[in-house]
């Protein structure tokens, strides 16, 4: 027994030197001081020793298993200091990771862009609710019920009475409810219809502007959208009124502009016209003022209505308004 002893010790020194990974240092740590390894063989053995020899072979088995043990930890603690030593170094001098910066949606800048020229005409900004009455998004502008004008509205209806606004016009009534003329407010927020395809998402953005003063007329409405079209775009594009019929204003037009994509040849985006839409607008009807307490008799005004997606499309030359919601981020990055 003791010559096994003495074998083991030299097998396992063998294999201890020859250790150069940790992988190889586990099995080592299993054959050895596993629980079927040598040394409990050994430790079995000893009661087929004889009796006066046993406490002399037992004390030896363990001070040489305790010897090993010490040569196996130093060992580990050699290898794993020269693996981390080996290992990636802390480079100080290498740039530190970029944090991604986050950026307004191209709507919003639009958007901020659009408010920023009406301010700088001295419009002043109102902020009005998502969820509009009935009065306010029809009633108040001159769309009773059964007015043929709601079909065109594609309405989302909470109840009965209360909805989600078709559109920024409401905010007339409400701004022109509480405060006394002169006015010159725009109204910017997101405005909800039914309706999805490569033009049309139920939710969108609007900006209304209107003023309300004594003699005012249709040219100072030609004047501001003048300016603001100048500075949206580009101050040789050419504008156009077309009329047209909203209930709320009279007479109504639409402005076009001469098309950003062919400078007004024709081509695939402006329909082979020339002009692509941009706006609604017109001077406020006698029956608004009369539902806000204002005489027509007094006072008149003009109001315009845009649309923040159709202008940012137009503007980037975007031809499906649904990229803009689709939170795809290279698209975003754009912008
Ligand atoms: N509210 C209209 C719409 O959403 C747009 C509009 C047209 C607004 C004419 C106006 C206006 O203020 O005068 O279709």
């Amino acid at each position: 027994m003791q010559d096994a002893l003495l074998r083991l010790q030299q097998e396992a020194d063998t294999d201890l030197a020859a250790i150069s990974n940790a992988d190889q240092l586990e099995s080592f740590r299993v054959k050895y001081f596993g629980r079927k390894g040598p040394f409990t063989q050994l430790m079995r053995q000893l009661g087929a020793a004889p009796k006066e020899d046993r406490p002399k072979l037992g004390k030896m088995a363990n001070e040489l298993k305790l010897a090993l043990q010490g040569r196996f930890d130093e060992k580990k603690v050699d290898l794993v200091g020269s693996l981390a030593a080996a290992g990636p170094q802390l480079d100080l001098s290498l740039p530190g990771r970029q944090v991604p910066q986050g950026k307004l949606h191209p709507v919003t800048q639009i958007m901020e862009e659009i408010c920023a020229i009406f301010e700088g005409l001295g419009f002043s900004v109102a902020e009005g609710p998502d969820i509009e009455t009935d009065f306010y998004n029809f009633e108040a502008l001159n769309i009773p019920a059964h007015h043929p004008a709601r079909d065109m509205h594609d309405t989302f209806y909470v109840d009965d009475s209360t909805l989600l606004r078709t559109h920024t016009s409401p905010m007339q009534a409400r701004v022109m409810e509480t405060a006394e003329p002169p006015l010159k407010v725009i109204a910017p927020g997101k405005v909800y219809r039914c309706d999805s395809d490569i033009t049309h998402t139920p939710m969108f953005h609007q900006v209304e502007g209107f003023l309300v003063d004594k003699n005012v007329s249709f040219a100072d409405l030609k004047g501001v959208l003048r300016v603001f079209i100048a500075k949206m775009f580009d101050e040789s594009t050419a504008i156009r009124f077309r009329p047209s019929y909203f209930p709320f204003t009279e007479p109504s037009a639409e402005v076009d502009i001469a098309c950003v994509m062919c400078g007004g040849k024709g081509c695939r985006v402006c329909k082979k016209t020339g002009w692509l839409e941009i706006l609604g607008a017109g001077m406020i009807d006698p029956e608004v003022f009369k539902k806000v307490n204002y005489d027509p008799e007094v006072y008149s005004g003009f109001a315009f209505g845009l649309g923040v997606e159709r202008i940012a499309m137009l503007k980037y030359g975007i031809n499906d308004i649904r990229l803009y919601y689709e939170n795809d981020l290279r698209f975003l990055r754009q912008f």
